[in-house]
């Protein structure tokens, strides 16, 4: 069965409606119980080619699209931008339309800079899946935190979702706030004044310097690492133990929270910082390695509704 999706790139939430959203999980829910059969490979994308090409740091991103196209037959390129020609002064344009005369079906790209598989989806012919841009969208990680959050609430609209730390400089902040309240949750941002983001009036999130009053009924609290290699030199002006005492999340402050609140992190964690140790291996509460186990599920469900789906 061909289900239809509007679209033949997925660069960020804002192009998506509720409608594009509920289609994505309700498909990556399916995929999520089929990846916990025995038998996990599937053969929807054989003879199709995704290439990765990630110009920062990945372990979940990366290798979560790399399994989740192995597992439906497509084939998989790793780009190892080290050994590639732009080191030898070639424009990132230039790589990718010679990655594109190679005829690849999808290119999944993460890069520092904002806005940059938004500017490259028109010079390729397949798909342009966005896995990460600056601080500007990261859409699959949304997508999944939907996802693991509507499986154990049973529902997104009406939820309070607490967004917590280093907002300003998070993509996967930006990419939540609008997923969320696209499907009518409310989401409100727990950050030091720093990491306040310049355009929250423009966001729409109700905004709190302090713990106790943004947690209030939560239902959900997303913790969000420093993003210290966005932040310049001397910008971060306190300690990462006092950064800990007022901003990391510890059992203690749950209370401020629902008694059934459940605690989520995109990773990577800083254990300590902005979160216990003992509370991101706390299965009563923390979801974090579900969110890992919903991201291969999402990431299939994208690669089956932009490779195979109507347009
Ligand atoms: N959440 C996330 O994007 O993790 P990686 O940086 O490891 O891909």
């Amino acid at each position: 069965m061909v289900i239809p999706f509007p679209h033949r790139h997925l660069l960020d939430i804002s192009r998506l409606s509720p409608q594009d959203i509920t289609t994505v999980l309700d498909l990556a829910n399916q995929y999520a119980e089929s990846n916990r059969q025995p038998r996990k490979k599937l053969d929807k994308l054989a003879g199709k080619f995704v290439v990765n090409l990630f110009f920062e740091p990945s372990t979940r991103t990366r290798l979560s699209f790399e399994i989740a196209a192995k597992r439906m037959g497509a084939d998989v390129i790793n780009v190892a931008i080290e050994h590639s020609s732009v080191q030898k002064g070639e424009t990132l344009l230039d790589m990718v339309q010679s990655i594109n005369a190679m005829k690849i079906d999808a290119l999944v790209i993460r890069h520092k800079e904002n806005g940059v598989p938004q500017f490259l989806a028109p010079h390729i012919t397949g798909s342009v899946i966005n896995a990460g841009d600056g601080s500007h969208e990261h859409p699959t990680q949304a997508l999944l935190d939907a996802l693991t959050l509507r499986r154990r609430k049973g529902k997104l609209a009406g939820l309070v979702v607490a967004i917590c730390g280093d907002i300003q400089h998070s993509r996967v902040a930006r990419s939540n706030i609008q997923l969320l309240q696209k499907m009518g949750a409310k989401v409100r941002v727990v950050a030091p004044a720093m990491f306040m983001p310049e355009d929250a009036a423009k966001l729409q999130v109700d905004t709190f310097d302090s713990m106790e009053a943004g947690f209030k009924d939560a239902d959900a609290i997303m913790m969000l690492r420093i993003q210290h290699e966005r932040l310049s030199e001397g910008e971060f002006a306190m300690s990462l133990k006092d950064y800990h005492q007022r901003y990391g999340l510890n059992h203690d402050k749950l209370k401020y929270a629902k008694p059934d609140v459940i605690v989520m992190h995109p990773g990577p964690i800083n254990r300590e910082v902005e979160i216990t140790a003992a509370l991101a291996d706390d299965k009563k509460y923390s979801v974090i390695l579900e969110q890992i186990e919903m991201g291969c599920a999402v990431k299939m469900a994208v690669l089956d509704l932009l490779l195979l789906g109507n347009k």
